[in-house]
């Protein structure tokens, strides 16, 4: 049984891909991808600094195909992501006449940014992840330069343009963190202030950059069910589970010490004890079994990386740390996890 065929009447079972994945044409990798998944994101190729690398430079080279990949096999695509302050060129908060770039032409890129990929993209990517990580932790908007240029209406007009390029593609507002209660507070404060001017959004993208402890079951559900009760799908969009002690608790609160031949921060550089692999295991199977519980819900539950040597955990917060994130791990080997997830609706 494959992910895809044993959650195929819960909700889409997804996996962010690279162009690595694409360009080194490794066929075993992308038979995994097709054989396991029923929806695709773009791990990084949509982002604004690789799409959109100059004001009238456009390169879907990579994007279309990565789409070009996910259509042979069906795969229900997410385009990832048009509005967010991280990975973005370097022109694009540069005025044309010098001066501190205005709210008008600001407001003028993004509206082009959105409206020409939206559009390029119309019918063949299903559903975008609109604005990203736009909260600070306390719930409040975070202060990058589109809200301190454009205020919170920043965030209405994104989901306006995108909506005007393809009525059909499905909308989100994606962060991380969303568990806790003052981001989750935010979130719902967009999704609600979207809902009231009456401008679509159809889900809430939930990053789910998890540990083995946090966040709680009980914390989870409760944020499924508020984030539902306003009206829109909960999409599970970056799911990936670390197992290494959080690098924020670092011995040295300087975490430019390289993790590499540190213990305390990458206990297990030459693979996961058993006892670890039946943690993450039971980790993953109690959070599929609430994934199960609310399934009318969720649209998505998307894995961030194919395989543990994949993850972009390896690499955070500097390179060095090795991470067995995934259900898959470095060999392309279904882990005990990948098990206790698809025991999670056998019986
Ligand atoms: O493209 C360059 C390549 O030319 C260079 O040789 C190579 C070596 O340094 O780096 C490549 O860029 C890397 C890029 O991914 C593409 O692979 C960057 O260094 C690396 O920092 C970047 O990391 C990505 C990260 O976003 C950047 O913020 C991760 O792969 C990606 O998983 C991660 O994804 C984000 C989501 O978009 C939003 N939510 C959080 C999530 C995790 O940070």
């Amino acid at each position: 049984l494959t992910l895809k065929e044993a959650f195929k009447d819960k909700f889409l079972m997804g996996v962010a891909v690279n162009r690595y994945q694409i360009n080194q044409s490794n066929q075993e990798e992308t038979d995994l991808i097709a054989s396991q998944f029923n929806a695709l994101t773009a791990e990084n190729d949509m982002k604004w600094m690789y799409i959109h690398p100059e004001e009238n430079t456009f390169n879907f080279e990579q994007s279309d195909k990565l789409v070009e990949l996910a259509q042979k096999n069906d795969m229900f695509v997410v385009g990832h992501t048009l509005v967010w302050h991280s990975q973005l060129a370097p022109w694009v908060f540069k005025s044309n006449n010098g001066d501190t770039i205005s709210n008008e032409e600001l407001n003028g890129r993004i509206k082009k940014h959105i409206s020409t990929i939206v559009g390029n993209y119309k019918g063949r990517i299903d559903a975008w992840d609109v604005v990203n990580e736009a909260l600070e932790e306390d719930g409040s908007y975070r202060k990058s330069p589109f809200y301190k240029i454009g205020g919170e209406a920043f965030i209405e007009k994104a989901f306006q343009y995108a909506n005007a390029a393809d009525p059909g593609a499905e909308l989100y507002y994606n962060d991380y963190n969303l568990i806790t209660p003052e981001k989750r507070n935010g979130a719902i404060r967009i999704i609600n202030n979207l809902k009231s001017k009456g401008i679509k959004i159809d889900g809430v993208g939930v990053q789910a950059h998890w540990s083995l402890n946090e966040p709680s079951i009980e914390d989870i559900e409760t944020a499924i069910k508020m984030y539902s009760e306003t009206g829109v799908k909960v999409m599970f969009t970056e799911l990936d589970i670390s197992v290494l002690p959080s690098p924020w608790n670092a011995p040295t609160a300087d975490v430019s010490v390289s993790f590499e031949n540190n213990p305390t921060m990458n206990p297990y550089p030459n693979g996961l004890p058993d006892s670890v692999q039946t943690q993450l295991a039971k980790r993953y199977e109690e959070i599929f079994k609430l994934f199960n519980k609310h399934s009318d819900k969720i649209g998505r539950v998307t894995f961030w990386g194919l395989h543990d040597g994949l993850s972009w955990k390896n690499n955070f917060p500097i390179r060095g740390r090795t991470d067995y994130t995934l259900l898959f791990d470095r060999g392309m080997k279904p882990k005990k996890a990948f098990n206790a997830v698809i025991n999670t609706v056998k019986d």
